[in-house]
């Protein structure tokens, strides 16, 4: 294939495609650029002043689509005020506060029972929970169906969220801001759910339940009573199913955490 051939548009679209599936959300060029040094564009072959007012202002290039930053007050304010899991779901549908919406194709609310009494929290959807729409439906999803099993619990048994309800392109983590962003949406879930018992998976989900800097390592195993929004609950932090698939020999490590769920479950009445 020549390599000076033009694309044509699908081929075009697809290639904008891969990027956008790499994580590619910015386009910058091999060699920084001054913007600051360059004068406005001007349209070529009409004068600027010879525009109408209204095709004037369709020659400025339209802002990027989203929020440069979304204001945390207002998540705030806006997730309080939802009385139902459905207010909350149609409150993120059409909030623009955070910037991973714009690059992601959909929400990724929830999945499971809104009644269960066991909650479970993830860190963010990746491509196949943001192709369907659900959490943990990939490879890592199919993972915690099976380590779920084990203990007796099933996706009906349970409620799974994830700390932010967008995939952050590229699958790269959430940026603090984009956390500050969503916690309080997630908050409310929280609360409105009010599980009696939590089990959060991986790093992120642990620090952004249990307030911490402390790594998974570390935290992994040991119970605590948290407070996530108005509700209190007992939580424990175990390993990420795609940690596991990465390291099978942490399994062992999982387990022993899934068997400590497993008898408070019990002691308190959920078996
Ligand atoms: N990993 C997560 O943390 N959440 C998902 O929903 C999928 C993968």
């Amino acid at each position: 294939m020549s390599q000076d051939r033009q694309l044509d548009n699908a081929e075009l679209l697809s290639v904008l495609d891969w990027y956008r599936a790499a994580g590619v959300d910015l386009a910058v060029g091999e060699e920084p650029v001054d913007r600051f040094a360059q004068k406005p564009p001007v349209a070529t072959n009409v004068p600027p002043r010879a525009l109408p007012a209204q095709q004037e202002a369709r020659a400025v290039p339209p802002p990027a689509q989203g929020p440069i930053g979304g204001d945390p007050a207002e998540a705030r304010s806006l997730a309080a005020s939802a009385q139902t899991l459905d207010d909350l779901k149609g409150l993120l549908e059409s909030y623009n506060g955070c910037g991973l919406k714009f690059r992601a194709t959909q929400l990724v609310f929830a999945d499971g029972n809104p009644e269960a009494k066991i909650m479970l929290i993830g860190e963010a959807p990746g491509a196949e929970e943001d192709r369907i729409g659900k959490p943990f439906v990939g490879r890592s999803g199919h993972l915690l169906d099976k380590m779920l099993a084990a203990i007796g619990l099933s996706r009906e048994s349970v409620y799974i969220v994830n700390t932010v309800p967008w995939r952050p392109p590229g699958n790269r983590a959430p940026t603090p801001e984009e956390m500050e962003l969503c916690l309080p949406f997630l908050n409310r879930q929280v609360e409105l759910v009010a599980p009696k018992l939590v089990l959060t998976l991986g790093g992120p989900a642990m620090q952004t339940v249990f307030q911490t800097t402390n790594g998974i390592i570390k935290m992994r195993g040991k119970w605590q009573d948290v407070t996530i929004g108005s509700h209190e609950v007992a939580a424990l932090p175990t390993l990420h199913p795609a940690y596991l698939l990465r390291n099978p020999a942490a399994k062992q490590q999982a387990w022993r955490d899934l068997l400590s769920f497993r008898a408070k479950m019990l002691e308190l009445g959920l078996g």
